[in-house]
């Protein structure tokens, strides 16, 4: 039996130079499929934008989260679970960040939660650290901010943002997170936090120095959205494979040539089925 990876196997591949290999999954298929390649699997808040069609993560709910981290925690054996702490759940206190992180490790098998922010996260951050919750921070674009800042965009360009971001890294660190995504942040600010920083750091639209990738998978498969992000690399068009399967599935019924007798229980001659009303 495959042993499940923990947090100290994940600070290890910093410290062996070994990049980790990161994805979304928010269902058991997806969890599956990509379970054997993935050091970390994340059930991201991304999900309400992907496969619920929002505008944006805040309508994301915790029920939602836990739904859908039960599906991964329990269909996959070796990645570690990592699972987004969803908008309002976590910023107004750290009794109620712990009340809802604990709610997701009893409720779903995940092994670790992810909130985003830094300095102003930090005093939540360590509160979780220091009864029993593993955290992975999230810093340079926060898409549950994306109201306060007015939009998604790169961040770390002026010198008083890369302040800014480098201080909220170091006080993660101080908080006691074991990993910190750095999302949509200019290449150069990535790469010398991921010098300096102890813990590892993934990105997403950051840099191919940091210790560790990850992208949506639906993204890199070719099936989310009509924005595609610069960042991603698509890796398979499924959704034009998908489109042309359900066409043929149309056109089969529509002519009656599905099903055939070998996808019909009992009766073995379909013909005399076919001009029944
Ligand atoms: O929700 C998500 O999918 C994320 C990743 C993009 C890092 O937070």
């Amino acid at each position: 039996m495959t042993k499940r990876s923990t947090v100290r196997d994940i600070g290890r591949r910093k410290e062996e130079g070994e990049p980790l290999v990161c994805l979304t999954a928010y269902t058991a298929p997806m969890a599956r499929l990509a379970d054997e390649y993935a050091d970390i699997l994340l059930v991201g808040d991304s999900v309400g934008m992907v496969l619920y069609g929002m505008e944006s993560t805040l309508p994301v709910t915790l029920d939602m989260m836990i739904a859908h981290g039960k599906a991964v925690a329990s269909h996959t054996e070796q990645a570690f679970v990592v699972l987004d702490m969803p908008f309002a759940s976590y910023q107004e206190s750290p009794e109620l960040a712990f009340r809802n992180a604990a709610r997701v490790m009893k409720e779903t098998g995940c092994g670790a939660v992810k909130l985003e922010g830094g300095q102003e996260m930090a005093e939540t951050v360590s509160f979780l650290v220091q009864r029993g919750v593993p955290v992975m921070g999230h810093i340079g674009l926060q898409p549950q901010s994306v109201n306060s800042v007015g939009g998604y965009r790169v961040t770390g360009k002026k010198d008083t943002e890369k302040n800014k971001i480098r201080a909220d890294a170091d006080s993660l660190v101080d908080a006691g997170v074991f990993a910190i995504v750095l999302e949509c942040l200019d290449a150069e600010l990535a790469a010398e936090i991921t010098t300096k920083i102890p813990v590892p750091t993934i990105g997403i639209g950051a840099s191919p120095a940091c210790n560790g990738q990850i992208l949506v998978t639906e993204d890199l498969l070719g099936i989310s959205g009509k924005y595609i992000p610069l960042f991603v690399k698509k890796y398979a068009d499924l959704g034009t494979q998908i489109r042309d399967a359900v066409a043929q599935y149309a056109e089969d019924v529509r002519k009656r040539k599905f099903p055939g007798q070998e996808h019909v229980y009992g009766r073995k001659n379909t013909d005399q089925l076919t001009s029944v009303k």
